[in-house]
């Protein structure tokens, strides 16, 4: 076995959505039509988007044990598939951001009643930032939803991408009788079901084969042949290349609840998707073929039962083969560590592995070691890029509400922004600390988790900042003077790297303006 010939089997792919559009519950049919699970139920719902902080702590503190609805592997026809789930709720987008970094491709979940909502748009901006091949599946086809034409024209419009239908649905909601296949004419007839495995085609000769009208009637046989000519006037026509680009997405319509146009687009991602990718480092591109290994963290898990306090380091493999019970080289803090039980997800299953491959992802049991954004190589020093820190959509300033624990306060704050579910800033003037989130529901899980696992105690007292902005340090007296002129507005962020935090975006206009020669950056990936 060498990491070229086990990457080619490989595909890690992303699965995100709006909440509610049927993420999990592809998910699980994947996961079934793959054979890896019997029975639907298997994968949690991240309940997040529509529960109380209490339930949504008591589903986190679930997941903390059983973390293995954060990746998933299955085989489907040889391949070994690895899914990335990415939490829903807005609050916690930054985590699916860097889950992002860690993916080849994405299926993108759209509920066909609703269309696009507004997380899809923020998370396809990412796709798009990266160049990420996209297929998206339309889902929940067995309700009342829109028009075909209309959605498609909608996903185009806001998700600024080109999209290619590859089937086509016949009827939606209480006339829905199935998908049409654009490229391979046959027929997909819809049968609610929730346990097939498979999907029964029927082959025709073309739209003008007899068979058509007997299987769907006239009046429908009609409809599709006036709409299948207007998509092939209309839509861009399937292009590999332009797809593994990121421009062109492939698009399924379906019902995952009912395992309908699963297989389709299951068969389609494996033989389009791509298998692992070269990845850049600050100082040269790592090639999945390479026989050192080499991987990043871009994931940490805590565990939030406190009899239990490791963490789970999620660390994608780049190249090379990973070993249990190896020496690995951790980059940033300069030091040899081994892992004596690194874990794979098989469906439900966590395992302990011996080896993994370039695309796969292993959990490493952390006792504080690992930030994300890590490296490990076999001794080589590098640093994967892509995983940047975006601004902070809220500021808060963070107050230690019990002096005897200040240590605990400081550990626990440092480590909670090490696994990424906050920014930190500190000020260089006075020493303040200002966390920064993007939703509120992060500083409610940030006073949970520091009482409940450090013993700390804290508040937050709101502060007017509007954004966060990396300064690049290039000209020096242009620095000292804006720091001068802008004490309060500076400090630096838990890289020690300078940052601006703007009073509101007309500010950060203003320092722009007078300091032309100063450069202000929306991510912390500048470099
Ligand atoms: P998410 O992970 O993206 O948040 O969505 P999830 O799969 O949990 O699905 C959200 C709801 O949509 C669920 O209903 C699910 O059963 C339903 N659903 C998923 N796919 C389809 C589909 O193809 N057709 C229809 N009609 N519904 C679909 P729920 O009532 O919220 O939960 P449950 O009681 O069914 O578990």
């Amino acid at each position: 076995m060498n990491p070229t010939t086990e990457k080619n089997k490989r595909k890690t792919f992303g699965i995100i959505s709006h909440p509610d559009a049927g993420k999990t519950t592809l998910t699980e049919k994947f996961l079934l039509f793959g054979g890896a699970v019997q029975t639907a139920g298997t994968v949690k719902r991240n309940r997040g988007a529509r529960t109380a902080l209490s339930d949504f702590m008591e589903i986190e503190k679930q997941r903390g044990i059983s973390v293995s609805t954060s990746v998933m592997g299955f085989t489907y026809k040889g391949c070994q598939i690895n899914i990335l789930d990415t939490p829903g709720h807005k609050d916690f987008a930054e985590d699916t951001y860097r889950t992002l970094t860690a993916v080849d491709s994405v299926i993108l979940v759209i509920d066909c009643v609703k269309g696009v909502e507004e997380q899809t748009e923020k998370l396809m901006k990412v796709c798009r930032l990266r160049s990420i091949p996209v297929i998206i599946f339309v889902n929940k086809f067995d309700r009342e939803g829109r028009n075909p034409f209309e959605l498609l024209e909608e996903i185009e419009q806001r998700l600024d991408i080109t999209t290619c239908p590859m089937t086509w649905p016949i009827g939606i909601g209480s006339t829905f009788k199935g998908v049409y296949h654009l490229y391979n004419s046959s027929l997909n007839i819809y049968s609610a079901s929730k346990t097939k495995k498979a999907d029964d085609y029927i082959e025709i000769k073309d739209l003008n084969d007899p068979k058509l009208p007997k299987l769907i009637g006239e009046s429908l046989a009609n409809s599709l042949r006036d709409e299948v000519e207007l998509v092939s006037n209309e839509f861009e026509k399937f292009d590999e290349p332009l797809y593994q680009a990121g421009y062109l997405a492939p698009l399924f319509f379906g019902s995952a609840i009912n395992n309908f146009g699963i297989q389709e687009l299951l068969d389609t991602f494996i033989s389009v998707a791509p298998s692992p990718q070269a990845r850049e480092t600050l100082t040269r591109t790592v090639s999945p073929n390479e026989e050192p290994f080499t991987g990043f963290i871009f994931k940490i898990h805590a565990n939030l039962d406190p009899r239990h306090r490791d963490r789970i380091a999620f660390c994608r493999i780049c190249s090379g083969k990973f070993k249990r019970n190896t020496f690995y080289y951790h980059t940033r803090r300069e030091k040899r560590l081994k892992f004596s039980s690194p874990t794979t997800f098989m469906a439900s299953e966590k395992t302990v592995v011996e080896e993994a491959w370039p695309g796969d992802v292993v959990g490493l049991y952390d006792a504080g070691n690992f930030k994300i954004g890590d490296t490990l190589t076999e001794g080589e020093n590098l640093q994967f890029k892509g995983i940047p820190s975006f601004s902070p959509e809220i500021f808060k300033e963070l107050e230690n509400m019990d002096p005897l624990k200040t240590k605990q306060l400081d550990k626990g704050i440092e480590q909670l922004a090490d696994e990424g579910l906050a920014q930190v800033f500190t000020f260089t003037l006075g020493r303040q600390r200002i966390v920064g989130v993007v939703g509120e529901l992060q500083f409610e899980v940030i006073k949970f988790r520091l009482l409940q696992e450090y013993g700390a105690s804290c508040t937050f007292r709101a502060r007017e900042f509007s954004s966060a902005s990396w300064l690049s340090m290039e000209d020096d007296d242009a620095l000292k003077q804006f720091s001068a002129s802008h004490r309060h507005n500076i400090a630096h962020d838990k890289e020690n790297r300078l940052v601006f935090l703007a009073n509101s975006a007309w500010d950060l206009q203003q320092a722009k303006s007078k300091f032309p020669t100063l450069k202000f950056y929306e991510t912390s990936e500048y470099r």
